[in-house]
């Protein structure tokens, strides 16, 4: 018999009360899952049918709001939910918006998540070209502009808006303006995963045709589902393309608009805790006053690691609000394996680095946390430092360089 099979209800109660005693709750420095408030957490605490009429109006809510965070009108744009986390909805972007025969596309990256939409085509058998900047800057509106002119002909261009592996900020509206006039026939996709509702983006300025994020970023709520903002107009010319059934935009959306429910298992009770999410999202003064809180995070983060010495990867005018690369202190007690095991300890979960060639680590500040709990981590940090014998200020490494071959 099994060890699970063999447990009693009593032992398993005991065994999930001990392993939850000497686990107490962390606090999430990462960009997701990202901590939640308590009341998105309660909002789940119900059971709803897919097929259920207040299910279906807990849809309709969430796809209009999201609209309005967006900015654009029900008659240009809809907001296509996706059940699984943000690499689905970006996919399903690809997978959708390519046509089977002759559609390439082009990826402009200048990180991991840029890289991943690469990866994701080739997986697909999607044509398509990666434009390579380097993971410290951002990518170049001027040698965009350049290479479209050349004149290899695109169905789709995408690009990530907050290029979480590193916390660059790419500017996707003069990005979309130059795609646009040089390549009209492209549809836009921007990945703003790890932005949309804290960083301003204006759709109808940046031409974007789509853009995506997920449920547990910096509208806060539990994961389970992704989105998409899509123009309509573009979203129509693509029935039947895509290679997969799941992640099919273009049917996910006739779903939605023929009966109003997911067509497959929907994510219920992700659902109820984003429309609280989104409350409370309205309630901190929306898409600016999220940007407030985060930008009071990260500068008490980013003083705070300047006192402790750490450097930072990027420069301001690269670098945004959401999370922060640190490279790895140079002295040879720095251990990053230990560092994050003894920070875990104190309750304070922090992320590794994604970079290709230098040693860094992340910290995000989004999610549910405020700037007393940035100033706890500091002081944690410093405590974990302590224990480690590495000296304060730590000792900064040598500048790398990080250009792409
Ligand atoms: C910019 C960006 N794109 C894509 C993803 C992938 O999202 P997920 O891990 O939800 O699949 C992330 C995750 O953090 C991200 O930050």
């Amino acid at each position: 018999m099994s060890f699970i099979t063999n447990l009693t209800h009593k032992s398993w109660t005991s065994m999930k009360m001990r392993f939850s005693k000497s686990n107490p709750e962390k606090k999430l420095f990462t960009p997701g899952p990202l901590v939640c408030s308590q009341s998105v957490k309660e909002a789940m605490l119900r059971d709803l049918g897919s097929r259920d009429g207040e299910f279906i109006n807990v849809v309709k809510l969430v796809r209009q709001k999201l609209l309005d965070i967006a900015e654009v009108s029900p008659e240009e744009f809809t907001a296509v939910l996706l059940q699984g986390c943000g690499t689905y909805a970006v996919e399903a972007v690809f997978q959708t918006c390519t046509p089977r025969h002759g559609g390439r596309a082009l990826i402009l990256a200048n990180g991991a998540y840029g890289k991943r939409m690469k990866k994701i085509c080739d997986t697909c058998g999607i044509p398509s070209d990666m434009f390579e900047f380097p993971e410290d800057g951002i990518v170049d509106v001027a040698k965009v502009k350049e290479l479209l002119e050349k004149g290899v002909q695109y169905a789709l261009v995408a690009v990530v808006h907050c290029e979480t592996s590193t916390g660059s900020i790419n500017p996707v509206e003069e990005l979309g303006q130059t795609i646009k006039q040089y390549q009209p026939q492209a549809a836009y996709l921007v990945d703003a995963m790890s932005s949309f509702g804290a960083v301003p983006v204006k759709i109808q300025n940046g031409q974007i045709d789509y853009l995506v994020s997920s449920a547990n970023k910096c509208l806060q709520g539990v994961p389970g589902f992704s989105y998409v903002i899509a123009r309509k107009s573009e979203l129509f010319k693509c029935r039947g393309n895509s290679r997969s059934l799941s992640l099919d935009l273009a049917d996910q959306y006739e779903g939605f608009e023929g009966n109003g429910q997911f067509r497959f298992t929907p994510p219920t009770h992700t659902l109820l805790g984003f429309l609280q999410a989104l409350q409370e999202f309205q309630e901190e003064g929306g898409v600016n006053g999220r940007a407030k809180r985060y930008k009071q995070n990260c500068t008490v983060l980013q003083r705070g690691m300047e006192e402790l010495g750490f450097c930072k990867l990027l420069s301001r005018e690269c670098g945004g609000y959401i999370i922060t690369t640190y490279h790895y202190p140079n002295h040879p007690n720095f251990n990053f394996e230990e560092f994050y095991c003894k920070l875990c300890q104190l309750g304070q979960l922090i992320y590794p680095g994604k970079l290709s060639n230098a040693n860094c680590f992340r910290i995000g500040n989004i999610g549910d946390l405020y700037p007393s709990d940035m100033k706890y981590l500091l002081k944690c940090i410093g405590k974990v430092l302590d224990a480690m014998d590495v000296p304060v200020p730590v000792p900064v490494p040598a500048p790398i360089c990080l250009c792409v071959a």
